[in-house]
C-alpha cells in the first residue's frame, strides 16, 4: 500500500432532522438537532484510512475547541497530521444540514479556516507529494490551491482523484491531469450541461469528461450504485437495497474507499465495487462521525 494524500476540507455538521427540506422563503419545524465532525476533506481522509491506506492529510482549522477536537480525531484514526493547519482568529468550517426522514439533505458550508488553504500552503508542503500514489481532494478549498496541487501532482508521477463538490468550473488544463474525476449526478450535470436522469444519461455526459481529456469518470448515482467510464467502457455497478437513515457524507465515504482501494491494487472496476458496498453501509447511520 503507498501513500495517500488528501487535502480538503474540515467543518463541524449542525444537523437538524425535518420532515420535508425547507424550501426559499420557508420556514419548518425540525425535530433532533446533533453536531456531528465532517468536511468533505476530513470524510475522505478518514474513509480511505479507514480502508487500509495510509493517509496524509493536508487541512486548516481554526484555533478552536471543533479544530482540536478534529486532530484529536485524525491522529486516533492514524493519519498523518503534520501539515495540518490551526489557523489564529478564524473559526473551524461549519456546515448546517438539513435531513429529512427519507434521509436526503441539503447542506450550506461556511468555510472558516479552510478559505486559507491557499496555493501559498500548498506549495509549502511540496514534500508531502513525494511517495505518494494517489491525490484525493474536493473543492471545499480555495480553487487555486487545488489548482497547485494538481500542478504538483503531474510534477511528482502523481494520480489525482477530484471529487468535485461542490460543483464548479474546471479548466482544461486540470481536467487533462485527472486519473479520475467523481461527480455526482447534479454535479455531472453542472460540469456538462447534460441533463442526467438514469444510467444512459450519465454515461453520455460522462463521455463529454473524457472527451474534455480526464482519464477516467466516475459517477455516484445514490440508490443506484455507481458508473465507470473509460477507454475500457461503461461500466454499472448496482447498490444493494438498504433502509436510508441519512445519505450525508455517502459520497465521500465512496471517494475514501475508492481510492484507498486503487491504492492498494485493486483493478478501477472492483474499486467501484468495494466502494458503493462502504457507501451502502454509510447511509444506514445519522451523521457521519461524532465530534470526538
Ligand atoms: O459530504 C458531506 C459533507 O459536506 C459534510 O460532512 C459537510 O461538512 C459538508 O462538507
Amino acid at each position: 500500500m503507498k501513500n495517500i494524500l488528501v487535502i480538503g476540507s474540515t467543518n463541524t455538521d449542525m444537523v437538524i432532522r425535518v420532515s420535508n427540506l425547507p424550501l426559499a422563503g420557508q420556514t419548518v419545524l425540525g425535530d433532533r438537532f446533533q453536531v456531528f465532525a465532517g468536511g468533505k476533506g476530513a470524510n475522505q481522509a478518514i474513509a480511505a484510512q479507514r480502508a487500509g491506506g495510509k493517509v496524509r492529510f493536508l487541512t486548516a482549522v481554526g484555533n478552536d475547541n471543533f479544530g482540536k477536537a478534529a486532530i484529536d480525531t485524525f491522529a486516533t484514526e492514524g493519519i498523518d497530521t503534520s501539515a495540518v493547519q490551526v489557523i489564529d482568529g478564524v473559526p473551524t468550517g461549519v456546515a448546517l444540514i438539513f435531513v429529512n426522514h427519507g434521509g436526503e439533505n441539503c447542506i450550506a458550508v461556511a468555510a472558516g479556516a479552510n478559505a486559507q488553504l491557499t496555493p501559498e500552503v500548498v506549495d509549502q508542503y511540496s514534500q508531502l507529494f513525494a511517495d505518494v500514489s494517489y491525490l484525493l481532494m474536493q473543492l471545499e478549498t480555495p480553487m487555486a490551491a487545488v489548482e497547485s496541487a494538481v500542478a504538483l501532482a503531474r510534477e511528482n508521477d502523481v494520480r489525482v482523484i477530484l471529487n468535485p463538490a461542490p460543483a464548479a468550473a474546471l479548466s482544461d488544463s486540470m481536467l487533462t491531469t485527472l486519473f479520475c474525476i467523481t461527480p455526482n449526478e447534479t454535479e455531472l450535470e453542472a460540469l456538462t450541461g447534460v441533463e442526467v436522469k438514469n444510467v444512459q444519461d450519465a454515461a453520455d455526459a460522462a463521455s463529454v469528461l473524457l472527451q474534455r481529456g480526464v482519464q477516467n469518470v466516475v459517477v455516484t448515482m445514490g440508490a443506484a450504485g455507481a458508473l465507470i467510464c473509460n477507454s475500457d467502457g461503461v461500466h454499472h455497478e448496482q447498490a444493494q437495497a438498504v433502509k436510508v437513515v441519512d445519505t450525508t457524507g455517502a459520497g465521500d465515504t465512496f471517494n475514501g474507499v475508492f481510492t484507498a482501494m486503487l491504492a492498494a491494487g485493486e483493478h478501477p472496476r472492483d474499486a467501484v465495487r468495494l466502494a458503493v458496498a462502504a457507501a451502502s453501509l454509510s447511509v444506514q447511520t445519522a451523521g457521519v462521525r461524532p465530534v470526538a
